[in-house]
């Protein structure tokens, strides 16, 4: 598995990671399939996992994600850097955003105890909070991060003028947002050029369109020319991604081994200026 080094000053992970929300929200498989799913991607060389506070059913199912990921991780915990996030509530299985400070550091107090950590490797904002002023959130992260608390800050869905506001308060080492065929605003609104230019590791989510894009990749015309390579779209995509952007791992999810083990295969591709050129030719228009 080749490897990007995380944010300018972060440890050396997998080119890709896996994204593990499908395993503990709506839809979620048996426990013991989960478990399978995330060690398989170890297996086969993923270094990088991400999870939430709020990846699972409802507030009375809260931090479901991070443990379930602790459990498949025992005795290969050293193996991996692991990616949380707060910012998010899950008040009856809604979502709903909460980036309070005070709210922001009592959730990751609980997910230092969920994930049976000290230290939490990276710890990113869900989401700006547009109740709330957003330096007053990245303070809450920056002072957390004083406190020993947290190793790197990350931040989601971010545009570049929030990257900028945030690293005037405590250094980001990533920026995770959505990026997919049919979603490409990254390339265009400057998020993708901005944190190659300053070394900030690009996470991109739902590199399928999650659960509802993920079937309709082999109805694209990105289908003929993964056909023609004998890979699965979903391979040919990651690549593309890790073609395009030096700083980009993107995180495919999966709720079956089959999955996340075709997916991982992508890390060994290699796309040329004119595989890339062509791939995109057959993408919906930006
Ligand atoms: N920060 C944020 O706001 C945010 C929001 C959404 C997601 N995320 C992160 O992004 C991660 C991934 O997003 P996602 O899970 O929504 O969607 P996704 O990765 O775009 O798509 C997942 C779907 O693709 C299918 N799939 C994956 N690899 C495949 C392969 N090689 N062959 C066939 N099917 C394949 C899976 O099928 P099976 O289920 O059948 O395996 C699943 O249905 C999440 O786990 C989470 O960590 C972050």
């Amino acid at each position: 598995m080749q490897v990007r080094k995380l944010g300018p000053d972060g440890p050396t992970v997998s080119c890709i990671g896996l994204g593990t929300m499908l395993l503990s929200i709506s839809g979620r498989p048996p426990e013991d399939q989960g478990i399978r799913v995330i060690q398989a991607a170890l297996d086969h060389g993923i270094s990088l996992i991400d999870t939430a506070d709020c990846y699972c059913y409802d507030h009375n199912d809260f931090h479901h994600n991070e443990k379930l990921v602790l459990k498949a991780l025992k005795g290969r915990r050293e193996q991996v850097t692991i990616m949380t996030k707060v910012g998010c509530r899950r008040p009856g299985g809604a979502w709903t955003i909460d980036a309070r400070p005070e709210y922001l550091t009592e959730a990751t107090h609980n997910c230092l105890k969920s994930l049976g950590v000290d230290t939490i490797d990276l710890l990113a904002l869900n989401s700006p909070d547009s109740r709330v002023p957003f330096a007053d959130s990245v303070g809450a992260l920056a002072r957390l991060r004083e406190q020993g608390k947290i190793r790197h800050v990350g931040l989601c869905n971010a545009q570049v003028s929030h990257i900028e506001e945030a690293r005037a308060i405590v250094p980001i080492t990533s920026v995770q947002n959505r990026w997919h065929p049919q979603a490409r605003e990254v390339e265009k609104n400057g998020v993708l050029d901005y944190c190659k230019r300053n070394q900030i590791t690009f996470f991109a989510y739902s590199p399928f369109g999650g659960t509802l894009g993920a079937p309709t990749l082999g109805t694209l015309k990105l289908a003929e020319q993964a056909r023609r390579r004998r890979v699965s779209p979903y391979r040919l995509v990651l690549a593309w991604m890790l073609a395009k952007s030096p700083v980009c791992i993107p995180l495919p999810g999966a709720r079956r081994v089959e999955s996340i083990v075709d997916s991982v295969l992508a890390a060994d591709m290699e796309l040329d200026s004119e595989a890339v050129k062509a791939v995109e030719a057959t993408l919906p228009p930006r």
